[in-house]
């Protein structure tokens, strides 16, 4: 059996005796955090590649800044501009996957960063980062959990989505939690009646399946609870939840990757694939307005990065990252779907990123 084998099978029967202490049935977010998280085995905390360009790499899927610098330097005038009005010093990165956006970010911000710590839950990713930031020293540092206080500037690329979501699944009129059960030949969902609901009615009375995301918005009323100082900027797939909660949106959002192709099934050989739900920026929002931050703006990738001047940054870029720029503001591409929030504490100001095409009143 290969390695690749012999993890995908331990896995499986690690969340085969979570299932059975369970009595039976996990909630499909307990299941999600087993089959990324589970210490080794879970998707990002084994071996396996997972961030590249091609399927050739042995990688599943590619995020902005493997495509290109040019994602990184566009983000450091932001947080160029949040550092200086905030009068911090400090980056916090969340998810860090590679360390590609945490070197782009310091070799473009230079001296005006004393200390760049990186928060993940990965320690195979922790070590390749360990590995990829070596050249900038004792300056970059990895926290198993935020302090009490934060003073800086906060970024992640594409973590919302990999946190854990429930799964709710309106059939025959009622609302139901979906979770998992085992069986002799892997995992199966089961339907139970719950009280939770999405945050929107969802017009008609056809079968629905959507997610919710009390994880995620736990992870911004933490961010918003320890942040004394600075600002944030989270960038992900999603959208507003008039969108996302859309009656027509019946088969919900959750995804998984491998090998650079998608497929909907997170049960079949859990630990091999990314499992992935878009993101519900108004959630979002609304749990970091409610615990005190404020919105600095909502808007396209494309909008964002074109208001922090990527086609200026690309001016001097080989051809090469021309192309991989295309991908990250083309409305086809990664330019529409994908959403960049801001967030601050202490009082509003004008962000750059949100100078043009700002959405904030969709949320
Ligand atoms: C899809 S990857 C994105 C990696 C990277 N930001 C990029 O753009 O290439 C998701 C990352 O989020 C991390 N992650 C998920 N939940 C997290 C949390 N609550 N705190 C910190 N990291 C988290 C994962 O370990 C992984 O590194």
């Amino acid at each position: 059996m290969t390695d690749a084998g012999s993890v995908t099978s331990a896995l499986a029967a690690l969340i085969r005796a979570q299932v059975e202490r369970a009595g039976g049935w996990l909630p499909f977010d307990r299941y999600m955090a087993l089959a990324l998280y589970a210490p080794g085995l879970g998707y990002y905390a084994n071996a396996s590649r997972k961030f590249g360009p091609l399927p050739s790499s042995g990688s599943d899927f590619v995020t902005a800044p493997e495509l290109t610098p040019l994602f990184g330097r566009a983000l450091a005038r932001q947080v160029a501009q949040a550092l200086e009005i905030s009068g911090t010093n400090e980056v916090w990165e969340f998810g860090a996957g590679s360390g590609a956006l945490a070197a782009q970010l310091l070799d473009a911000l230079g001296d005006r960063v004393q200390r760049y710590t990186i928060v993940d839950l990965s320690s195979s990713l922790r070590a390749r980062q360990r590995e990829r930031l070596a050249a900038h020293g004792a300056k970059v540092q990895w926290a198993a959990e935020l302090p009490e206080h934060l003073r800086g500037v906060v970024v992640g690329n594409e973590v919302l989505d990999a946190m854990p979501v429930k799964l709710l699944h309106r059939s025959q009129g009622v609302w139901h939690e979906r979770g998992v059960m085992a069986t002799l030949a892997g995992f199966e969902f089961q339907d139970r009646p719950t009280e939770l609901r999405p945050p929107l009615d969802i017009e008609g009375t056809h079968a629905y399946l959507t997610e919710v995301h009390p994880q995620a918005q736990a992870f911004i009323r933490t961010i918003a609870d320890r942040l004394q100082a600075g600002a944030a900027f989270l960038i992900d797939y999603g959208f507003p939840e008039a969108e996302y909660y859309h009656p027509q949106r019946h088969m919900g959002t959750l995804m998984c990757h491998r090998g650079h192709l998608a497929d909907p099934d997170p049960l079949e050989t859990p630990g091999t694939k990314d499992i992935t739900a878009h993101v519900d920026f108004t959630g979002i929002a609304v749990a970091a307005q409610q615990a005190g931050l404020h919105v600095l703006g909502y808007t396209t990738q494309a909008h964002f990065l074109f208001n922090c001047g990527v086609l200026d940054l690309a001016a001097d870029a080989p051809p090469k990252e021309h192309a991989a720029l295309q991908k990250l503001v083309n409305e086809h591409e990664m330019g529409e779907l994908f959403k960049v929030i801001g967030l601050a504490a202490g009082g509003f100001w004008d962000a750059l990123g949100f100078a043009r095409g700002d959405r904030t009143d969709r949320l």
